[in-house]
């Protein structure tokens, strides 16, 4: 198989860390990209050398800043090559209900969950169309999809990463370069441990698997995506859920 250098953001996160990893175990070489003020990243990069995942490049940059992204993607390039596949992932949750939501959980939500996919998809997207081939993976959420109370700004951002995801895949698809998104349930990562943990028990009895999705099930999915035999989808979205819709 053709190698390809996949750039991760939020990769020192659970579900970033499993996405490089799955995709490490594909074959690709992967750029993790962590934010700069991340202060366990040497940390992370060790115990990703002990588990047998040895040539992660890294480079440090801030999703929701445009200069900073120009940067970072800059770095990523001199060090492995042109990125051919582009995992936006970092995001971040200040969940609240609207009626005592502050402006500014607003806005980072927003500048960090989906303006970053501007700042990011800018750097790549055009030279994965000259060079004939591209794989943009989103992470969205079952949020974004269905909406949820106490995340008005979540959810407007995920679902926002699905236009996105639909409106770009148009305008790539004859280029060779797919766009699409995974939205992901309720996933055992630091993200979901900070909810408040009856609101969580309530949350996984809710899912028809009453389970948690495991941070490896998202990353087999951006394999898939990344894959020469998913060539033909595009502006999809992944629900990998357990089962949780509506409820
Ligand atoms: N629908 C409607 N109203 C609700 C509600 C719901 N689901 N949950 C709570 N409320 C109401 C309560 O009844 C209460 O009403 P009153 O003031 O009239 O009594 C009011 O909202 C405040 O509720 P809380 O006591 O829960 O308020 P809080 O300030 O303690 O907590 C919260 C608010 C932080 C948003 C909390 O409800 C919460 O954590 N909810 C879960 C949000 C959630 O699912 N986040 C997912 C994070 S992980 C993630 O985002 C990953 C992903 O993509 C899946
Ligand atoms: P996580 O463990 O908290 O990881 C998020 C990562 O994003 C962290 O490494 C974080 O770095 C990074 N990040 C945050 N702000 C950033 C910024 N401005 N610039 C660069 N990096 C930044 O959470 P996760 O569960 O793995 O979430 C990964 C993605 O999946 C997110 O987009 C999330 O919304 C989405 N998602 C998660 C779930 C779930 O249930 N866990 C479900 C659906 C969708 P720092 O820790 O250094 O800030």
């Amino acid at each position: 198989m053709t190698q390809r250098v996949a750039l991760v953001t939020g990769a020192m996160g659970g579900i970033g860390t499993a996405v490089c990893q799955e995709l490490a175990k594909a074959g690709h070489k992967v750029v993790a990209a962590y934010h700069p003020q991340f202060d366990n990243k040497d940390e992370w990069l060790k115990e990703q050398q002990a588990a047998g995942f040895k040539d992660f490049v890294c480079v440090a940059g801030d999703v929701s800043d445009l200069a900073s992204c120009q940067a970072m993607v800059a770095e990523a390039e001199a060090k492995a090559g042109p990125v051919d596949i582009l995992v936006n992932n970092a995001g971040i949750t200040r969940d609240r209900m609207f009626a005592k939501m502050e402006k500014d959980q607003w806005d980072a939500v927003i500048n960090t969950n989906l303006s970053s996919l501007f700042n990011m998809t800018k750097q790549v997207s055009a030279k994965m169309a000259e060079r004939g081939w591209g794989r943009i993976i989103n992470i969205s959420s079952v949020n974004g999809v269905k909406g949820q109370a106490g995340q008005a700004n979540y959810s407007a951002a995920k679902a926002g990463v699905i236009g996105f995801t639909k409106a770009l895949a148009q305008e790539l698809a004859a280029k060779g370069v797919t766009v699409n998104a995974i939205a992901p349930g309720y996933i055992a990562t630091k993200m979901v441990m900070a909810i408040k943990p009856e609101v969580l028990e309530g949350i996984v009895n809710s899912v028809p698997m009453k389970r948690l999705g495991k941070p490896e099930e998202m990353g087999a999915a951006c394999v898939y995506i990344a894959s020469e035999n998913a060539g033909f989808m595009t502006g999809a979205t992944l629900n990998i859920n357990g089962g949780l819709y509506y409820q």
